[in-house]
């Protein structure tokens, strides 16, 4: 039988039309090295925190390539400056989060958590930037927001640009932006999501992006749906849930997070705001249920929000409260059951697209 292949195979230098998001060094490695392409989203990493990481990916992977994705929201704040933005918090809020760690009993967080071991910013954002610029990824995707100087300079260094977009509408600001490629993530995925449905929506992204390569992401979770990403016309798939559950990943994950994905469906997955501000899908706990309530506040803009939870959100994990421990995860949650090697899922994404596209021609006569 022939083997998974699409023309971007050949162009960037990859045996499988699979792009794998992931927040970690070791499955990032592991996704290239099975003939993927890992994407390390470093947003939240501080820019010698991305230097060195890059670094480590790029010794673990030799010259197969790799990518970096990071976060640059419009309209951030200038600069990185807490007390600026906490003075700017209503009391309702602070009130709220106050009672929230009443209830649960959450002890106060020996450093601050993720989303507020630096607060967004310009600053921040063009130094980020910098760190991407001045290493040797082969590939830079924007998550939100596709700053065309920065697509630019990256492509002037030879990088392969690429923006996730949520709409149609979105395609022609790419262009313009000068991107290579899109990711047309539909309502299914998980984190920052957008709310048309995938199904819906590719089509409608490939068909406006003319000769530009376009990935599917949001519900990709089996061989059977590379088949059809392919059959809308896409170029080949970006997968961030399925890796969540790899055994590369367990030690960036609460043993807790591991086992509520492990349990859930794909019913199981909420949208919220409470997590950064943004609409970000995750699995449905008493964290979400809690901001859901008729007495939550509406969560805030970002980074407002960030700086409400962050420290929060870290304490949540450091002590331990399980009911409020919850990972961000799409709605292909559902096909990850059990902990597996990257190269094992990676396996088994093959070998299910194959058997699927082949029985696809079967169906011409
Ligand atoms: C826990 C988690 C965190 C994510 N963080 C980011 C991020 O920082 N930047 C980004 O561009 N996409 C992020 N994503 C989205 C992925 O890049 C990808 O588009 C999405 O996971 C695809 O849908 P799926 O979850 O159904 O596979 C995240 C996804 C998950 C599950």
């Amino acid at each position: 039988m022939a083997g998974l292949w699409t023309p971007i195979c050949d162009r960037l230098g990859i045996t499988y039309p699979i792009f794998g998001f992931a927040h970690d060094v070791s499955t990032v490695a592991a996704i290239t090295n099975s003939g993927g392409f890992g994407v390390y989203g470093a947003t939240r990493r501080f820019p010698d925190e991305i230097r060195e990481e890059l670094a480590e990916i790029r010794r673990l992977v030799g010259k197969r390539p790799f990518g970096v994705d990071l976060v640059l929201p419009p309209g951030m704040p200038e600069h990185n400056s807490r007390e600026a933005i906490e003075a700017e918090i209503p009391e309702a809020h602070k009130a709220f989060v106050q009672q929230l760690i009443e209830k649960y009993q959450v002890p106060p967080a020996s450093e601050p958590g993720m989303r507020t071991r630096f607060i967004r910013s310009a600053e921040i954002e063009a130094a980020q930037l910098r760190a991407v610029l001045e290493s040797d990824v082969n590939m830079f995707a924007c998550g939100i927001g596709a700053p065309p100087d920065a697509i630019a300079e990256a492509k002037a260094l030879g990088k392969i640009t690429l923006a996730l977009i949520g709409s149609p509408h979105h395609v022609a600001r790419s262009r313009a932006a000068g991107v290579d490629m899109l990711v047309a993530q539909g309502y299914d995925a998980g984190a920052h999501t957008g709310p048309i449905g995938t199904f819906s929506l590719v089509p409608q992204i490939v068909d406006e992006a003319g000769d530009m390569p376009v990935l599917v992401a949001g519900g990709v979770a089996t061989g059977r749906h590379i088949a059809a990403s392919l059959a809308m016309g896409a170029a080949g798939v970006w997968m961030g849930t399925a890796w969540l559950l790899s055994e590369e990943h367990q030690g960036h994950m609460h043993p807790v997070n591991t086992e509520k994905l492990k349990a859930a469906g794909s019913a199981d997955t909420v949208i919220t705001r409470s997590e950064s501000g943004k609409t970000f899908r995750q699995v449905r706990t008493a964290w979400s249920q809690e901001w859901e309530n008729d007495d939550a506040p509406e969560p805030l803009k970002m980074p407002y929000q960030d700086v409400l939870v962050g420290d929060l959100l870290g304490a949540i994990e450091e002590h331990d409260i399980e009911p409020l421990i919850h990972s961000g995860a799409g709605q292909s949650v559902a096909y990850f059951n059990e902990v597996r090697p990257v190269a094992g899922i990676m396996k088994t994404l093959v070998a299910e697209a194959e058997t699927a596209l082949a029985r696809q021609q079967s169906y011409l006569r």
